[in-house]
């Protein structure tokens, strides 16, 4: 089964290039501005590019292709709202147009911004979306995209994603930000009125190809089992620095002025997942263990 993997270089994408070659799949991926440094071949693509997708399909052949690629920047998307659509929502159902054509399994990526995040937390796959920035609303019109130009996709929400880059091996997102502070002994300001359910980018690169090969098509939640605080979050990566939590500040979302709106409460609910797969989601902390070594 050969596999391609778009946007390879991002932290998801790398991590499901690293998990197709533990696997020994046959893998491909594409990259917009740099390649990752992983071993597999991989050609330049913007996901935008109607020919050049078709093209490389037609090439390479492949039997899934996996859509990690997005404006992932929320606030560059509250700014440059016409390429948050072009990137998340038209060009997902371009791609999925393109697989559709060729008979290629597809599986899109997606996010907990595409809800509130107003009394409905941990949202269950059928919730209704509601988005309140521009990222939400481009994120949803690709889902939306996806479901009319494919007949069977699967459609993964995320939330909070944080993991060890598949190619550089660097501890990126929320915890790097957290334990970079504590290293320098500054203080970290945490907010305690957002809750989410940290997603281990390993742990969704290895759940999304589980999901690929026992599922033929649906939307399904993939996080970690703990609906947590940044605070908390912050808390259990002091205990596994086995570093005092003194330093860390309790904040509000109040205290910081964004150009983009976030959702307050957005834990997913992954039941759903457990039941297709037969096996629990791990919790924060089972997943923050596998990657301790980042932390010291
Ligand atoms: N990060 C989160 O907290 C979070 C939460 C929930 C859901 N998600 C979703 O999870 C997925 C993966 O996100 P991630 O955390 O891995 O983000 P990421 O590290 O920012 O990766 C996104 C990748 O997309 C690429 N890309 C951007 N514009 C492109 C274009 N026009 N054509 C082709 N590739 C393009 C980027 O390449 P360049 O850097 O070279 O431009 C980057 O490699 C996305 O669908 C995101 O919406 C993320």
């Amino acid at each position: 089964m050969r596999f391609l993997v778009l946007g390879a270089n991002g932290l998801l994408g790398s991590n499901v290039l690293k998990e197709c070659q533990f696997k020994e799949h046959d893998i491909v991926g594409t990259y917009h501005t740099s390649p990752p440094d992983i071993g597999v071949p991989c050609h330049e693509l913007d996901i935008r590019d109607e020919s050049g997708t078709a093209t490389l399909l037609d090439e390479m052949a492949p039997d899934l292709v996996v859509n990690c690629a997005a404006m992932t920047d929320v606030d560059g998307c509250e700014s440059d709202p016409e390429a948050a659509m072009a990137i998340n929502g038209t060009a997902p159902g371009m791609v999925a147009s393109a697989c559709a054509d060729r008979d290629i399994d597809f599986v899109h990526v997606s996010t907990d911004y595409v809800f509130e995040g107003v009394d409905g937390s941990p949202y269950r796959e059928d919730a209704p979306p509601d988005p309140i920035q521009v990222y939400g609303e481009s994120k949803l019109a690709g889902e939306r995209a996806v479901r009319e130009q494919h007949p069977d996709p699967i459609i993964v929400r995320l939330s909070f994603v944080y993991g060890v880059h598949g190619g550089n091996g660097a501890l990126t997102g929320f915890p790097a930000w957290v334990r970079d502070r504590l290293d320098a002994s500054e203080e970290v300001p945490l907010f305690t009125d957002q809750a989410v359910t940290p997603t281990r980018a390993g742990q969704a690169a290895a759940t999304l190809l589980d999901l690929s090969q026992v599922i033929q098509t649906g939307t399904y939640h993939v996080a970690c089992r703990s609906c947590v605080s940044p605070y908390e979050f912050g808390e259990q990566i002091c205990e596994l620095m086995g570093t005092s939590p003194a330093l860390l500040n309790e904040g509000s979302m109040a205290d910081v002025d964004r150009p983009a709106k976030r959702p307050k409460e957005t834990c997913l609910s992954v039941e759903t997942v457990e039941s297709a797969l037969g096996r629990p989601q791990p919790t924060l902390a089972e997943d923050l263990e596998q990657i301790a070594e980042a932390f010291q």
